[in-house]
């Protein structure tokens, strides 16, 4: 089938790729120049594993094509996909001018059927207002084109977006459209073969969907975040409590891990959004406010623990920060517990010395200017001369550290560490001193 998908951002580069993947001829258009350009010789310009060899051999085949021209996606195909960003307003509500400058667009320029499928994530009732954008515009064209919208949220994530689109648990379509229905279940038969993953709904139900999937997990980790907190002054260690719920199926293990805090695009970004939407309807949402604010309060707490331990005296201290990225398998830093960790260290008159396996770039973009900030090449160069460890985000490369180098290098033996990676026992055992999450202490 012809697709076309408008916006070569992550959704959207990640959606074309899969789709081309498994023989739909792709168009993919995006404003940006340079990056259009890139993605014609197969450069990527996100790290997202496994997604470039995929971009690369369907450029080849001649199934996925990148253009600027928005004339040219409209008419390439009946069926287009929107997937252009949504930023955040001031007021934590979704940014939906590009959606709707996108539709205005399809709208002028169409000269057939169209089916224009929302893939961003956007505010609950915005395929409806994409609707009257057409129905005002194609009124005045006085043309009798019809055209159907579908509400289709994407659900990947960041470091495992293609396992996630190409083996997904569950295909959102929002549509009222028989047609539409059978439209959409061609376009992903490839990913749905083994058991039915479509589930067919209205456009509202499919959009709050995707913002209810978020808000969930969001919860889950702010609650798990609440109970670490808790068992610290109780005197429990919560990696006990988290396998001992875990194991009731109506809970489950997923999702319960305590840290520093969640960030990423999506997480921070949709619950604001979400109390926004509320906001609107006259609903307070007292539980969705909570989560934000434990959350806000949870990525400062390793540096609450670095203050007691210092004795509110940070000036002149460095510290070795391993991780930054908001997660591991991403060199993505947004909204990510290490910024705040950093920035509070370095308002407190401390250094940060710090390695990444994949945000160096991100960092040295946010940070590179300042002069109590490095980058390092290797986990163990940023133990050199510094005073503590921090680790921020669980990447492979730090859950099995040299212990009696790290009790060595540091001028203070002493680890923080936020994704609880570490046996307090084992660290204790080479004389270093050990704060986790949560862990009794
Ligand atoms: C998320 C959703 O999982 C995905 O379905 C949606 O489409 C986009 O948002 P992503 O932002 O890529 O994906 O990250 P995710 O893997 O969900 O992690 C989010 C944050 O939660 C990270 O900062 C992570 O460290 C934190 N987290 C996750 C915890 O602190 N504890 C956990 O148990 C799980």
């Amino acid at each position: 089938m012809k697709l076309s998908v408008i916006g070569a951002g992550y959704v959207g580069l990640v959606t074309a790729a899969c789709l081309a993947d498994v023989g739909h001829q792709v168009c993919v258009i995006d404003i940006d120049k340079t990056k259009v350009q890139a993605l014609q010789q197969g450069r990527i310009p996100i790290f997202e594993p496994g997604l470039a060899p995929i971009v690369q051999r369907n450029i080849e085949k001649n199934r996925l094509h990148f253009t600027c021209d928005m004339m040219a996606a409209i008419s390439f195909a009946s069926t287009l996909f929107i997937a252009v960003g949504t930023p955040p307003e001031e007021d934590g509500s979704a940014d939906l001018q590009h959606v709707l400058a996108v539709a205005n667009a399809i709208a002028t320029h169409m000269d057939s059927h169209k089916i224009v499928v929302t893939k961003s994530t956007v505010p609950v009732g915005t395929a409806d207002q994409v609707r009257s954008v057409f129905r005002e515009k194609l009124l005045e064209r006085k043309v009798a084109f019809s055209v159907d919208v579908v509400a289709n949220p994407e659900f990947l994530k960041e470091g495992a977006a293609v396992a996630d689109f190409m083996r997904p648990d569950r295909i959102i379509v929002g549509t009222d459209s028989e047609a539409c229905r059978s439209l959409m279940r061609e376009i992903y038969a490839p990913f749905n073969r083994q058991h039915d993953r479509m589930m067919f709904m209205d456009t509202r139900s499919a959009e709050l969907t995707k913002y209810a999937a978020n808000a969930m997990l969001a919860t889950k980790i702010s609650f798990m975040n609440e109970m670490a907190n808790l068992a610290e002054q109780l005197g429990a260690d919560i990696e006990q409590v988290r396998q001992g719920i875990g194991a009731d199926p109506r809970i489950g293990y997923h999702f319960i891990y305590p840290g520093c805090g969640f960030g990423g695009s999506c997480f921070p970004k949709d619950l604001n959004a979400l109390v926004n939407i509320a906001n609107k309807v006259g609903y307070r949402t007292d539980i969705l406010q909570s989560v934000i604010h434990v959350n806000q309060r949870q990525k400062l707490r390793l540096f609450d623990k670095i203050q007691a331990y210092f004795s509110n005296n940070l000036e002149g201290k460095t510290f070795a920060v391993w991780g930054l990225s908001f997660k591991p398998k991403t060199d993505d830093m947004r909204e990510a517990p290490s910024i705040s960790l950093m920035s509070a260290i370095w308002a407190s008159g401390g250094r940060v010395q710090a390695y990444d396996p994949e945000a160096m770039g991100a960092a040295r973009d946010l940070f590179g200017h300042r002069n109590d900030f490095s980058l390092v090449g290797s986990p163990e160069e940023a133990l050199q001369g510094a005073d503590a460890l921090v680790v921020c985000t669980e990447w492979h490369v730090f859950r099995a550290p040299d212990f009696e180098l790290i009790e060595k290098q540091l001028s203070y033996p002493v680890i923080f560490d936020g994704r609880n990676l570490y046996d307090p026992d084992r660290v204790k055992y080479y004389g270093l001193q050990y704060y986790g999450i949560g862990r009794g202490n």
